[in-house]
């Protein structure tokens, strides 16, 4: 059979290598600790579990869904953005209710680019930011993100050439996989300079919650002056962009409410951006499920306590797994935010990820994300995923320096 050619780009994926060396490992007899991926181990709360339970027994929830019966979605959705950052946002023509992040981020370019316009995006970066890219026949400029540079894309070094045929910038901040965070005054040059060039700003947040530093004091803020509480956050995009002259932000329900399968998450933006992307998806799908749309409702309107509840669980995770390697010897930076671990690898694998993920987990059962399988840039590293608990991940470890030895 014949395919398009736009499936050719695709076929590079070494995260299907991955699912193999796994797949061996186990065939093989290994116990395998799975921290290759990130999807949340700890469950949705029993609020949002329970508003989905209920609908299901509501037939009026069983038929197709259109834009104006998701009206109560967009409102939970821009008050939870207003409270969060203090920014009005119109649920009718600033939100679009989507099957998570990861469709909304790739199916954005299809209604941005034309075939051969260039899409200006982070490497490391989330394979469906190039992905999109990809099926709607765009050219990719990787913007590399190094460790001296903060893990921030230098806007100066992007070619004129380049840039005369760009018609987006795609940003992701708290960041996976390098765990970086932006400051605003990072998103102030971002949207000064998408102004100045005539380019869509598409920023993906799903870690918006998942932010580690200052913890302590962030939720004592909370409590009192609310722009000492703002300056502690991971910033979101109209805090550098109020009147959402170019932006659009990607919101999930998968990290801060668990609900990864459920597949739920909003689009936030600038109106004419907003019903773009609501004409793609009128092509392709009829909303989410009435009933995950519920327990969606019920968790950004209920009690936030599980949010923080789980911060902290990945907190420990992390200083756990983080004080483990560095007592084996691998000084790896304590992550500000996100659910990972990103590692320099040591000689002999500082130019082969790959190698070191499959040997790893074929010798050991330990799977790990290779750092190349995020973009050219991420070779020489790799991902792990907090998705274990403490005494697991020290397993890990203790399986990791036996490797390495
Ligand atoms: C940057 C980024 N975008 C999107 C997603 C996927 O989000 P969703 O589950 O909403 O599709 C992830 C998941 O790991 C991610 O890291």
């Amino acid at each position: 059979m014949q395919f398009a050619k736009r499936l050719d780009p695709l076929q590079f994926n070494v995260f299907a290598d991955m699912d193999r060396a796994k797949a061996q490992a186990r065939a093989a007899g290994q116990n395998v600790i799975d921290l290759s991926l990130g999807s949340s181990d700890l469950p949705a709360a029993a609020h949002i579990t329970e508003a989905i339970a209920h609908s299901l027994s509501d037939t009026s929830t069983h038929g197709y869904l259109l834009f104006n019966g998701t009206r109560d979605f967009r409102e939970a959705a821009a008050i939870w953005y207003e409270q969060k950052f203090g920014i009005a946002v119109n649920p009718e023509t600033e939100v679009l209710p989507l099957i998570g992040s990861q469709e909304g981020t790739a199916h954005m370019p299809l209604a941005v680019l034309n075939p051969g316009d260039f899409a200006l995006l982070l490497d490391p970066g989330y394979p469906s930011h190039a992905g999109g890219v990809h099926l709607a026949g765009g050219q990719i400029y990787p913007m590399p993100l190094l460790a001296e540079n903060a893990f921030l894309p230098i806007f100066e070094d992007i070619p004129t050439a380049v840039l005369a045929q760009s018609k987006m910038m795609v940003l992701s901040y708290p960041h996976n996989p390098t765990t970086a965070i932006a400051p605003v005054a990072f998103f102030e040059k971002a949207v000064a300079f998408c102004r100045e060039h005539g380019l869509v700003l598409v920023h993906d947040f799903p870690y918006v919650d998942l932010v580690f530093d200052d913890r302590n004091s962030l939720i004592e803020a909370e409590s009192g002056n609310e722009e000492e509480y703002r300056k502690l956050m991971a910033p979101s995009i109209f805090q550098a962009d109020r009147d959402k002259s170019v932006a659009i932000e990607f919101f999930t329900l998968s990290k801060s409410y668990s609900m990864g399968g459920f597949r739920v998450g909003y689009a936030i933006g600038n109106s004419e951006l907003i019903a773009a992307l609501r004409q793609v998806k009128a092509a392709v799908d009829f909303n989410q499920y009435r009933g995950i749309l519920n327990g969606a409702i019920s968790a950004l309107t209920g009690p936030q306590d599980t949010v923080r509840t789980s911060v902290e669980t990945f907190r420990k995770r992390r200083d756990a797994f983080v004080n483990a390697l560095q007592g084996i010897g691998w000084q790896v930076p304590v992550p500000p935010a996100t659910m990972y671990v990103w590692a320099k690898l040591p000689e002999p694998w500082a130019q082969d990820s790959v190698k070191f993920c499959t040997q790893l987990v074929q010798s050991t059962g330990v799977a790990a994300s290779p750092g190349a399988g995020f973009g050219k840039s991420g070779e020489g590293y790799v991902r792990f995923a907090l998705v274990e608990s403490p005494a697991i991940l020290e397993a890990a470890v203790r399986k990791i320096a036996e490797f390495l030895n």
